[in-house]
């Protein structure tokens, strides 16, 4: 039996993502996918685009060839993304917050405590005190 310090140490919380998307956010499969495909396109667009930055020979060559790596990756990815977002759908649309049955202040109010809780006002609150 563990006595002393450790024993009242309490176990951390941890919040592991779900796989899939849920109805108000991204899973980590479809979030993986989506940075996937940005780094793969930027990438390949900036090997595409600079590739004379390289110097002529094996460099570039190899620019090229990461380059189309690239490029047909993002092919293979799509093959995978298309499925998964037939078959996980994405989440709801965010909450319009004008609608009243979902918002707790109308638009307004929401307006009048922004300006109010403002620094400018506050300050101006402070001096007139
Ligand atoms: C996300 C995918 C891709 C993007 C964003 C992309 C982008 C580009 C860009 C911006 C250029 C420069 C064009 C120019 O300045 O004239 C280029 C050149 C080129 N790309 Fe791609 N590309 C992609 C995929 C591919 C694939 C899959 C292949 C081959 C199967 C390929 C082969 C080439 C070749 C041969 C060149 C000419 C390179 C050179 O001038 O030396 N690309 N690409």
């Amino acid at each position: 039996m563990i006595r002393g310090p450790a024993r009242r140490m309490k176990t951390p919380e941890v919040s592991i993502m779900p796989l899939r998307n849920s109805p108000d956010r991204y899973g980590a499969v479809s979030l993986t996918l989506h940075w996937l495909a940005a780094v793969l396109i930027v990438a390949a667009w900036l090997l595409g685009t600079f590739d004379d930055v390289l110097p002529k020979g094996p460099a570039r060559d190899a620019g090229l060839f990461a380059h189309i790596t690239f490029g047909l990756a993002m092919l293979v990815l799509l093959a995978i993304r298309v499925p998964w977002r037939l078959a996980d759908l994405p989440p709801g649309p965010l909450a319009d917050p004008f609608d009243e049955s979902v918002a707790p202040l109308d638009w307004e109010t929401a307006l009048a405590y922004t300006v109010a809780e403002s620094p400018e006002v506050r300050e101006a609150a402070a001096k007139a005190r």
